[in-house]
């Protein structure tokens, strides 16, 4: 375990587990339709591709790009859109996938931002979902874990752009962030 992380909470193999049920979920729910499945940038990015390899149907991917977090662990509360996909959403239905569903602002807002531009039928996938920290109202239509309110790394999930590429997901320690000394992100 890496010297960072107090606490393992979702082991390589449980995430693989918990990621083919889903993906036998949404190929049984989205069955025969026009699906494009939309990862935030960064932290979509491991799910995304251990789910589209659980979902045999037809499918495109797409990627989005969303900033909220300046420094630290608190979400800025301001989210910009950074890239916008180039493809015509319209007709087609929207799987959107997070790491984490955490205040709900940013799921909230691309998803605004993505019916604004046409798209009618948006769903939403997350990996995790640390309810107690909800301040907008959304649920997620498929959620990986539950999460108490931790801040957690790895599988996607950053502090200050490290820790993504741990292979399971764990509690950061405390003292990596102590002092509120992230780097600007
Ligand atoms: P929200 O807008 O507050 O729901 O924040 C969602 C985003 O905040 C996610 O896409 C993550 O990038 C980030 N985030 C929230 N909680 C955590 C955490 O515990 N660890 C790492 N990133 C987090
Ligand atoms: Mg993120």
């Amino acid at each position: 375990m890496h010297e960072d992380i107090k606490e393992v909470l979702y082991t390589e193999e449980a995430i693989r587990a918990r990621i083919a049920e889903l993906g036998a979920q949404i190929t049984r729910d989205y069955a025969g339709d026009r699906l494009v499945l939309m990862a935030m940038l960064k932290g979509g990015l491991m799910l995304i591709s251990d789910l589209v390899r659980c979902i045999p149907s037809k499918l495109e991917i797409e990627f989005i790009q969303p900033s909220s977090y300046g420094a630290g662990t608190e979400s800025s509360g301001t989210v910009d859109i950074k890239l916008f996909p180039s493809c015509d959403l319209r007709g087609k239905r929207l799987l959107l996938l997070d790491d984490i569903l955490d205040t709900g602002r940013t799921l909230k807002r691309v998803s605004d931002a993505l019916r604004d531009r046409g798209a009618d039928d948006i769903r939403t996938c997350v990996l995790l979902d640390k309810k107690a920290r909800r301040a907008v109202e959304i649920e997620a239509d498929y959620v990986g874990f539950e999460v108490d309110d931790h801040f957690v790394v790895g599988y996607g999930l950053d502090f200050a752009d490290h820790y993504r590429n741990l292979p399971y997901i764990g509690v950061l320690h405390e003292r990596c962030y102590a002092g509120g000394q992230a780097e600007q992100i």
